[in-house]
């Protein structure tokens, strides 16, 4: 099967590709569950743009080089930032509704002009790092309204098709299958969860929109999809990857028995929650001076030292100073999801701990998402354009995604003519399951799945030692020798393929923290605990 684009992946970086390519040719999207589960669907806060008169481009160039700590490319920083409200345009034109100040009741608040009172004005969100307020939002279910309206145009679209629960295993390339050109991507093994087929498809467009790795940590904010797909498939094909050693964690992840990996959006405290300590005390002005709205690097280490300090195992978010109206309107997931689990936000602290959120690292692109690879483009947050450095400014994310989205179809449509077929000259060889089993003991998949994310948590964390990056290595070479073990010997599931990605990120993780001697951003190490100025540059790992 020949496709004239293939895009992986269904959160606002593949969904937005998809609409863009169809204008050009015919569009397949593999995802690996339904259409509507990714990591965006997850994301509560928003959107970053300047939108108002005491906002400037400059500004918001500003924060985010200040928050990514030397390592941002400042001309793709730029680039994006100023793309922004035209795509921001594109996605209200698919109907995303963001809120208007009319939609609350405004608290609180001092009115210095009348557009301050104009309820029609968009209601502009402030979060961790930004001197304004930018951040346009659906209440806290601002990825899910963009999932939604997305999933629906590209469902009718005559020349989008979707194949959900559909696993990409594996790029195949000109290298991998021993031609003599320089390497570049033929299409994708494809593992049809529904039949456990695995499918041969043909494309030499090829664009990653697999997302982040999460679940590579024990605690994440993210879904259990979130497993590094797109970054492992890519390095196993030769791409490069950049930046790994950058995971960020979000300070505010719920402290509940019974409610796993919900995110207390950063917004929550752009709208005057306030951490405080186990005896209730305000802790962040020890730390700095924007005190709960510091960049989430440093408010995540300073929750963990505060953590480590008092033997606590939380801090708390104090939301006190609002009524239950106000966060019931503007934040009801926020509200509804605590109260299930009897807090009530506007009486009750919110018990909080820090947890693995994004990757800031990925797949090394242009800011057109270009990998190194021929043919392979890398977009949202499975790739890395230089945009968030060493540690991401909140609500970028999905600006990236949306935006290197437009850029990438642009360029493919240039550099690799739809009507060019001299790679079918290429024979690509069908997938060859052989005398391979059914895997007949799960028990060591999820065992290792285990393994892997609680060597992360335990030793490649928020703060680390070389000490403890070597074992993790040691236990990953390990377990990367087991996993390869199954990989080969038993018929692929979509468990197996999943282990075998984390423990591929995992490494790529370490690898990259032990190749940064000094602490920057988002990696924090005890044995280099400064900055220096002869270490400010990416980390670049590829696979000879
Ligand atoms: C949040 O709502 O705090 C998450 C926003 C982001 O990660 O950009």
């Amino acid at each position: 099967m020949e496709h004239d684009f293939i895009i992986i992946g269904t959160g606002i970086a593949g969904l937005s590709a998809a609409l863009k390519a169809a204008n050009h040719g015919e569009v397949l999207i593999l995802t690996k569950r339904a259409a509507e589960n990714s990591n965006t669907a997850w994301a509560q806060g928003g959107i970053a743009c300047v939108m108002s008169d005491d906002d400037s481009f400059q500004m918001h160039i500003d924060d985010t080089l200040d928050a990514g700590a030397g390592l941002c490319n400042e001309a793709v920083v730029k680039t994006i930032i100023e793309d922004a409200p035209e795509r921001i345009r594109e996605l209200m034109y698919y109907g995303v509704e963001f809120d208007h100040r009319g939609d609350f009741k405004q608290e609180d608040e001092a009115t210095d002009s009348d557009e301050d009172l104009d309820p029609t004005m968009l209601d502009l969100g402030r979060e961790g790092g930004h001197s304004r307020r930018r951040i346009l939002h659906h209440r806290d279910s601002t990825g899910r309204e963009i999932v939604e309206r997305l999933v629906a145009a590209v469902e009718a679209h005559p020349r989008i098709q979707v194949l959900e629960n559909h696993f990409a295993i594996d790029l195949i390339t000109t290298g991998k299958l021993g031609f003599a050109a320089a390497n570049s991507v033929l299409g994708v093994y494809a593992l049809d969860e529904n039949s456990g087929e695995v499918k041969t498809l043909r494309s030499t467009r090829v664009l990653l929109c697999t997302g982040g790795c999460g679940k590579v940590y024990l605690y994440t904010t993210n879904p259990d999809t979130a497993t590094g797909d797109g970054v492992a498939m890519a390095w196993r094909a030769g791409a490069t990857i950049a930046n790994m050693e950058f995971m960020q964690f979000h300070p505010t992840c719920l402290f509940h028995h019974e409610v796993k990996s919900f995110l207390i959006s950063e917004a929550v405290r752009g709208e005057g929650g306030v951490l405080v300590g186990q005896d209730g005390k305000e802790f962040m002005h020890r730390y700095d001076k924007r005190r709960s709205l510091a960049p989430r690097d440093i408010v995540a280490r300073a929750i963990d030292s505060e953590i480590k300090r008092t033997g606590g195992p939380c801090v708390f978010l104090d939301c006190t100073a609002h009524s239950r109206e106000f966060w019931q309107e503007r934040f009801p997931l926020i509200f509804e999801t605590c109260m299930s689990v009897g807090i009530d936000i506007s009486k009750q602290p919110i018990p909080v701990v820090p947890a693995a959120h994004y990757m800031c690292g990925g797949i090394e692109t242009t800011v057109n998402g270009r990998s190194s690879l021929k043919g392979l483009y890398a977009i949202g947050e499975v790739g890395c354009t230089g945009l968030h450095g060493a540690n991401r400014l909140a609500s970028n994310s999905l600006l990236e995604g949306v935006v290197v989205a437009h850029r990438a179809v642009a360029e493919v449509i240039e550099r690799l003519p739809i009507d060019d077929h001299e790679h079918l000259t290429y024979k690509i060889p069908e997938w060859q399951s052989g005398n391979a089993a059914d895997v007949d003991e799960l028990v060591v998949i999820y065992h290792n799945w285990d393994e892997v994310r609680r060597c992360m948590g335990d030793y490649v964390s928020i703060v680390r030692t070389i000490n403890r990056l070597r074992r993790a290595t040691a236990r990953l070479q390990n377990l990367g020798r087991e996993v390869q073990e199954f990989y080969w010997g038993y018929k692929v599931n979509t468990d197996l393929l999943e282990l075998r990605n984390l423990v591929t990120t995992a490494s790529l993780i370490v690898d990259s923290a032990l190749r940064r001697h000094e602490s920057r951003g988002l990696h924090y190490t005890l044995n280099y605990p400064k900055s220096l100025d002869a270490e400010c540059h990416p980390t670049r790992l590829w696979r000879s």
